[in-house]
């Protein structure tokens, strides 16, 4: 058997990584047409940071694994191709700003077409709306080169700096399709370490649906929490005891209700918006807007924890300097996709303050080029005002010490472990009086920071 994915990002390499750790009689192809991406799966520098990946990378790689732009050959050879390539959410034309861009899923399935001869399975990885293994289908048997195919949704369910854990031992894996021998071919590949009982076989539009359903879940817990966030800072409820008390109760469980400046990532809103999206295409305005609103709290979280360091700091930043811990969406990642901290930089630069920035995964180009980006309009202008901030307002540095010296606050936007044990006197000692800090992850204990000196701030806490 050899398999070849399309697609080495976040989810390709890793998964494809794994299923070659598992399987050393596969043939694993990963193909991308980032030729700079590939160099770096080939190096000792992987793209993707995730914790345990380097060993399972270096286990396969050279044996059953291999990472090429060849995208031509890669799929000419494979008996199964994975399709795991990026699915935006749409900046241009019908459903700008909700649907999926599905651009790339649609050159992929016709590159197949034209390259492929005899019979592939082709498996959809990537997160798709409902029903869109039809339009694949159709495309790969518009070829007519005589090639025949079966068509598989198998969504990833792997939250990043969680990767290796999450695919070694998933809660489940969820596979929809129509021919029960593909189905079961596929199953066979995860069985090899995954138990029967956690590969749920569905049909598949039932398999696409349940991956934006997921997300949508996961995402409206953190919002939820975060709502109840705003009511604890206006009424002296706790929001950590809060989501203790009702964590406890085993039918909410304790997952996902740690209040957060608002949850980021490349796929929680993209991937709503695109709920949302499929709800209006069909007429359902309630449940769209039902859904909308999670996104909608998230992006008032932002908002709200930008102004609340304004408020608090005598209701003006301007020329003061603020060092930013984190930058990355969450811990044990580079990924700084749809980050909360790019959010509340820029709101915290609109209001002229100065940034010092320390991410210990994110280089300073990433942090750089998501600032532009998120200050730049629609029609890709920059204005001369928000040019000269991002060149003289911003520097970044490469240690948590020295973000924080003689900044007049302090505000940590990633949960990074070296701020749960930073020396908070230290820091105190290194900043203008009075030394503010805003805890937009709750990792500090407040007593130890009352203790150190700080005026400290924290989510869901007046
Ligand atoms: P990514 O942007 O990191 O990687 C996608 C890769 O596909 C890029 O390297 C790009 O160069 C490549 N690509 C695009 N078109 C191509 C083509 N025609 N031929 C060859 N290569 C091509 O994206 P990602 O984060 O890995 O996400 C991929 C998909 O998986 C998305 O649909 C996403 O919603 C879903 N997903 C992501 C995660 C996650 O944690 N990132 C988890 C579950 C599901
Ligand atoms: C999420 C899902 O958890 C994965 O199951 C899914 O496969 C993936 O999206 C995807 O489809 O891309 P990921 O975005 O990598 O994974 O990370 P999460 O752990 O879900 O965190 C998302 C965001 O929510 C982060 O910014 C995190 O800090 C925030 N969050 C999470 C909170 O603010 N509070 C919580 O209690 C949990």
């Amino acid at each position: 058997m050899k398999i070849c994915c399309i697609g080495a990002g976040y989810v390709g390499g890793p998964t494809m990584a794994m299923i070659a750790k598992q399987c050393p009689d596969i043939g694993v192809h990963v193909v991308d047409l980032n030729q700079p991406r590939i160099d770096a799966w080939n190096s000792d520098e992987l793209p993707v940071y995730e914790p345990g990946l380097d060993e399972v990378v270096k286990e396969a790689r050279g044996r059953n694994l291999r990472f090429s732009t060849m995208v031509d050959e890669g799929i000419a050879e494979a008996d199964m191709i994975f399709i795991a390539v990026n699915t935006p959410t749409k900046t241009f034309g019908i459903g700008a700003g909700r649907a999926a861009n599905l651009e790339f899923i649609e050159k992929c399935a016709r590159q197949i077409a034209r390259v492929s001869h005899g019979h592939k399975i082709v498996v959809e990885k990537s997160t798709l709306p409902v029903r869109t293994a039809e339009a694949v289908k159709r495309i790969l048997e518009s070829a007519g080169n005589g090639a025949t195919f079966d068509v598989l949704s198998n969504p990833e369910f792997l939250a990043e700096g969680t990767a290796v854990k999450d695919l070694l031992n998933p809660d489940r894996v969820l596979i929809g399709g129509e021919s029960a021998k593909a189905v079961d071919a596929l199953a066979q590949v995860y069985g090899r370490w995954i138990p029967a009982d956690r590969i749920l076989t569905t049909n598949l539009w039932s398999s696409e649906l349940s991956k934006l359903t997921a997300n949508a879940f996961l995402a409206q817990r953190v919002s939820s929490i975060n709502a109840i966030s705003a009511l604890c800072e206006a009424t002296g409820a706790d929001v950590d005891e809060v989501a203790r008390a009702i964590g406890t109760d085993s039918r909410i469980g304790p997952k996902f209700l740690k209040a957060s400046v608002g949850f980021g990532g490349s796929c929680f809103q993209k991937d709503i918006l695109n709920l949302v999206y499929l709800c209006e295409h069909f007429g359902l305005r309630e449940v769209a807007a039902y859904w909308e609103q999670v996104v909608n709290m998230n992006d008032y979280q932002k908002r709200r924890f930008a102004e609340r360091i304004v408020k608090t700091m005598f209701n003006t930043v301007s020329d003061k300097l603020i060092g930013i811990w984190g930058f990355a969406f969450k811990k044990d990642t580079n990924d700084v996709r749809e980050s909360a901290a790019i959010h509340v930089c820029r709101d915290l630069l609109r209001e002229r303050a100065r940034l010092r920035i320390y991410d210990p995964r994110v280089s300073a180009d990433q942090v750089r080029e998501e600032l532009l980006g998120v200050m730049t309009d629609s029609n890709g202008i920059l204005n001369e005002g928000d040019r000269k901030l991002l060149e003289k307002n911003v520097t970044i540095v490469k240690d948590a010490y020295a973000a924080a010296e003689n900044a007049h606050a302090v505000a940590i936007l990633t949960e990074w472990d070296e701020f749960r044990t930073a020396d908070l006197s230290r820091v105190q000692a290194s900043m203008q009086q009075p030394a503010f800090m805003f805890d937009g992850r709750n990792v500090i204990n407040s007593a130890q920071a009352k203790a150190a000196g700080l005026d400290f701030h924290c989510i869901g806490r007046a």
